[in-house]
């Protein structure tokens, strides 16, 4: 192995590195949820920040460019993290978020990458409402690999490693993608949850904004849409300091590793970059795990 894994810890048979506080985590199942709380959910590179960045601007009254530089971690804070410096990614000393989270007023948007059996059981229970967002996972391992490269405080094995690890269910974070992400498709028709794919954000990105908020209840002007959109296409998103921290002065020591590295936090945002990576021997081991995995299911994917 070229470097040492990332460290990790397991939670319920689940494994977290640590951006993920086990305190918050224990804290998470019996957190008192509110009618208009918002869940943003979405697997590890799935298009959680776009997600966010979506459904923040869609809930923000006034303003949208002004709400636009408020650091995303701060719009919408990460459930089973601690308030540190550096947010959701800052090691150290903090409060569990479900701790700070009682306080906070309504309505609050928060984010997870949690598997849908360990959210909070009054979600669970339908109070609160959710936006899932799912990516083809072939794109979500390249992503996370690059992900790993990046990051000051995650150690980055090769691109085979991290490979195998994501195929191997007991070392894959964050839970097993083929675990995580029917389970989720199977609450696609409960009342408090939304799902949706990265695919279709990047093919109409104004008919989701749309999507989202209906769901959510919000009555938004043409032009408040098109304000929403102008703030979430990938040139914004990768332009603004709130929403790629490597671009951001706090932030970029955390999310930028290497001096001068092309990678950043948003990076390339394009659908089927994985031809980039796999080999063809990885793409027919990728194909075949999904090929049993997802028999089950109705649930499918754009590659390209
Ligand atoms: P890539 O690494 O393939 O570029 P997450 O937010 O869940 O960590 O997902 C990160 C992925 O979403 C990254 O993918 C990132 O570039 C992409 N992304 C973020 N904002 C985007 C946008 N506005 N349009 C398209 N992709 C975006």
């Amino acid at each position: 192995m070229s470097q040492d894994r990332p460290s990790s810890f397991y939670f319920k048979g689940v494994r977290f590195d640590n951006a993920v506080n086990l305190k918050a985590l224990e804290l998470v199942d019996s957190f008192e949820v509110r009618d208009d709380d918002v869940f943003i959910s979405c697997y590890i590179k799935s298009g959680t920040t776009w997600t966010q960045q979506i459904v923040s601007l869609v809930c923000a009254e006034g303003d949208i460019s002004e709400a636009s530089k408020v650091l995303l971690q701060v719009r919408t804070p990460w459930l089973e993290s601690l308030q540190a410096s550096g947010g959701r990614l800052g090691v150290g000393e903090g409060v569990p978020r479900p701790i700070l989270l009682k306080s906070a007023p309504s309505p609050r948007l928060m984010s997870t990458h949690l598997p849908y059996h360990l959210l909070p059981q009054q979600v669970r229970d339908g109070k609160g409402k959710i936006i899932y967002c799912a990516r083809n996972v072939k794109d979500v391992v390249v992503s996370w690999h690059n992900m790993r490269r990046m990051m000051q405080h995650m150690t980055c094995g090769t691109w085979e490693e991290n490979f195998q690890d994501f195929i191997t269910p007991d070392l894959a974070f964050y839970g097993f993608w083929w675990d995580v992400i029917p389970e989720y498709w199977r609450h696609k028709d409960d009342g408090n949850l939304l799902f949706i794919k990265f695919e279709d954000l990047k093919r109409d990105l104004r008919g989701h904004v749309v999507k989202i908020a209906n769901f959510l209840g919000k009555t938004l002007s043409d032009q408040r849409i098109d304000q929403v959109v102008a703030n979430c296409t990938f040139s914004a998103m990768k332009e603004n300091p709130a929403t790629n921290y490597s671009r951001n002065p706090k932030l970029q020591k955390i999310f930028g590793k290497a001096e001068g590295s092309e990678l950043e936090f948003v990076r390339k945002g394009e659908v089927g970059d994985w031809k980039n990576w796999f080999s063809a021997e990885e793409n027919k081991i990728l194909e075949a795990i999904h090929k049993e995995k997802m028999a089950g299911t109705d649930l499918t994917f754009e590659y390209e």
